[in-house]
């Protein structure tokens, strides 16, 4: 009677086992050379290919993003690359999250419909780790492009290798990165890529703080005053209602010039199409109030629609 108890169990967890591999099982190429003949036969059968470029550290906006794409297309090819040339401090390329054995659980739980990319540097960029240099008509040049000098050439550099290598019908960007989102628009635009490019709205914790893999990073007091962040860029959108640009700035600096944790890079109110630093306030253009913050040495950055 033990031995037959005994025999159920191992059944049991045999079962539970195999029943979680299938369940997590994503396929997973590292390699561009078995990816493309994969994508090539799929195109050929009509399907049609999304893509979901990531550095990995997956949350809910990633799989927003996963979601939203599985719905648009028959496959959708997720990468996951923690892209070196778009990082201008090393520091920061070398704390950046790593969680793969939990990014590819969280995908599998998404369907059989995913194919991952992890792709090594050397796929990427064979042995000349360096970026190319592209002109995104002036956007580059402004809040990120300003304070993160050969950041956009980099994920120029990377966005265009993938879009080579996975050719999607459609691609899908976050807009908690609006100025990347509008950059990759204008590089697709620019260069005649047949791909559309989708822009998803930001994910949020439920106290406001836009997702982010950084957030894993910030320390418990940090992780509590970040929500001013998005608490700030709220009221700034009231006060432009009836003040200029001008004014809810140095509102916005007032706000952070005395915070104790929280230490403000820049706040910009710009046109949402050339990204320009608004002078004076038209009503037939979109405003979009951009920010970036440090949290200890954990660089944050949010935006919000104005009007
Ligand atoms: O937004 C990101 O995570 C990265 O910039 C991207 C688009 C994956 C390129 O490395």
């Amino acid at each position: 009677m033990q031995n037959y108890k005994n025999l159920c169990r191992l059944l049991a967890k045999y079962y539970v086992c195999t029943l979680l591999m299938f369940c997590y099982r994503v396929k997973t190429y590292n390699q561009r050379q078995q990816l493309a003949p994969v994508l090539d036969n799929l195109r050929s059968l009509g399907k049609r290919i999304g893509f979901v470029p990531t550095m990995g550290a997956l949350h809910m906006g990633h799989i927003s993003l996963v979601d939203k794409a599985l719905k648009q297309n028959d496959v959708v090819v997720v990468s996951i690359f923690v892209n070196p040339t778009q990082f201008n401090n090393e520091e920061d390329l070398k704390k950046y999250p790593r969680t793969l054995d939990r990014d590819v659980k969280m995908l599998g739980e998404k369907g059989e419909n995913i194919i991952l990319y992890v792709p090594s540097v050397e796929d990427l960029y064979g042995n000349n780790v360096v970026s190319g240099h592209f002109a995104f008509d002036g956007l580059e040049r402004q809040m990120e492009g300003r304070f993160r000098p050969g950041h956009f050439d980099g994920v120029g550099t990377v966005v265009s290798r993938f879009f080579e290598i996975v050719k999607p019908g459609k691609a899908y960007f976050g807009k908690k990165d609006f100025q990347q989102l509008r950059i990759i628009e204008t590089m697709v635009k620019n260069l005649k890529l047949p791909i559309k490019i989708i822009g998803c709205e930001i994910h949020r914790e439920k106290d406001g703080l836009a997702m982010s893999s950084r957030n894993e990073r910030l320390k418990p007091n940090y992780r509590d005053a970040a929500p001013f962040i998005f608490k700030t860029l709220k009221a700034a959108k009231k006060r432009f209602g009836t003040e200029s640009a001008y004014k809810v700035t140095e509102w916005v600096r007032d706000q952070f010039a005395g915070h104790e944790l929280l230490k403000l890079e820049y706040f910009v109110i710009a046109d949402e199409e050339t990204l320009q630093p608004v002078a004076r306030k038209s009503r037939s253009k979109s405003y979009r109030a951009f920010i970036a913050v440090f949290a200890d040495d954990i660089r944050l950055i949010d935006n919000i629609a104005l009007n």
